[in-house]
């Protein structure tokens, strides 16, 4: 029997956030539904409802989520009713070229539920990333739900969902940092101090934090920043040039998605060096590099999905150094909200008084 129950939609462009009753089916073959323990409100989720990712409303927002499996539909056989499993927006595929090269973490044909959830005139959602988790419980394909360990807080481990995964991963797996390596982050919200935990855990040994807000900057420090660069008063090029011996970073972690935080990353690394673009950019934005610049410098200039996160490997090895102290997740949650409480947690955000509100259900 579908069931009825409340989630957290965006009708139309820039409208405020509503709570409504969705339908959510019972779970076909190759699908679970997962009672959803928490999600966290990522600034992605602001993208859709402003337009920003694309014009399929209303969307289901949410996305960074854990929780239990329900119920599973015929055929699934990696998850079992009573697993407690983070959600992710990359169930590869096995099979297109990216997989078959052995490169599942770029899959271009991610698996997500066949079946729609609706309103209950019969309108289909948009699920966020293909999950929609503001919402009590959701249908996903089954190679959505990574299992993990049940006595971590879901709170903190669903951080690991979505903008996290994307910022430790930005800088360990697509930035390759390493032991001794030079890194500069520049925005410093989920995704940014992500990197910075990442960049310090892979050995990094300067690590600096840019941001145009003093609060945040000093949250960095928490995650293991040992320079911050405040972009509003400070030459931030020039700085990271200072901090590195006159140089440049070894990798530089763009994680705000704009034309100007881009051309400083492209600007503060050092020749040789890594720019990864983490940070989403709006389809307006647009950037103008001297050609000549691009090739001199070297080096590689990579943009990161997620990440290039793959989450059977990645999430369990994350809980993994949670667990034991490494890398604090705790720490990413500001506060923990009710599903009504969307709406202020965007605002929140976009005043840059939080780094994850979290949605805590049941
Ligand atoms: N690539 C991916 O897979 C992926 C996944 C999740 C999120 N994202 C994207 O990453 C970006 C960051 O997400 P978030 O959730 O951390 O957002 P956030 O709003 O929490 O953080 C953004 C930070 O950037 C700072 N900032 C803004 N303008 C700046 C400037 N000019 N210079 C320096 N810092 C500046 C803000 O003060 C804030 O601290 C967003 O674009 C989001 O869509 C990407
Ligand atoms: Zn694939
Ligand atoms: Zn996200």
């Amino acid at each position: 029997m579908p069931q009825t129950v409340k989630g957290v939609i965006a009708r139309a462009k820039g409208a405020d956030v509503e709570l409504v009753d969705i339908v959510v089916p019972d779970p076909g073959p190759g699908e679970a539904v997962v009672q959803v323990q928490s999600c966290g409100v990522c600034h992605t989720d602001l993208h859709y409802r402003e337009g920003g990712i694309n014009d399929e409303f209303p969307f289901l927002l949410g996305h960074e989520a854990a929780g239990v499996v329900e119920a599973v539909g015929e055929g699934v056989t990696e998850v079992a009713p009573g697993d407690f499993v983070i959600l992710n927006w990359r169930a590869v595929c096995g099979q297109c070229r990216a997989c078959a090269k052995g490169k599942p973490w770029y899959c271009f044909n991610t698996h997500n539920a066949k079946q729609k959830m609706t309103l209950t005139d019969g309108t289909e959602l948009s699920p966020a990333l293909g999950i929609g988790a503001f919402i009590e419980k959701t249908l996903v394909a089954a190679g959505q739900c990574t299992k993990v360990d049940a006595d971590a807080d879901a709170a903190a481990v669903g951080l690991l969902g979505c903008g996290v995964m994307a910022g430790f991963g930005a800088a360990v797996n697509t930035g390759g940092v390493g032991r001794g390596d030079s890194v500069a982050v520049i925005g410093c919200g989920g995704v940014g101090n992500a990197a910075i935990a990442g960049a310090s855990v892979a050995g990094a040994t300067t690590v600096i934090a840019v941001d145009v807000d003093d609060r945040k900057l000093e949250g960095a420090k928490k995650f293991g920043a040992t320079h911050t660069v405040n972009g509003k008063t400070e030459d931030v090029v020039e700085r990271i040039r200072e901090l590195t011996g006159g140089h440049g970073a070894d990798v530089v972690v763009e994680a705000v998605g704009r034309p100007e935080t881009y051309e400083q990353a492209f600007y503060a690394r050092d020749l040789a060096g890594t720019v990864v673009l983490v940070g989403v950019p709006t389809p307006d934005k647009e950037v103008t590099l001297p050609m000549i610049e691009i090739f001199g410098r070297g080096g590689a200039l990579k943009s990161s999905w997620y990440g290039d996160c793959l989450p059977s490997r990645d999430f369990p090895m994350l809980v993994d150094l949670y667990r034991q102290g490494r890398f604090d997740l705790d720490a990413f949650v500001s506060e923990r909200i009710a599903l009504g409480d969307v709406e202020s947690a965007f605002e929140k955000m976009e005043r840059g008084e939080v780094l994850r509100s979290v949605v805590v259900l049941r």
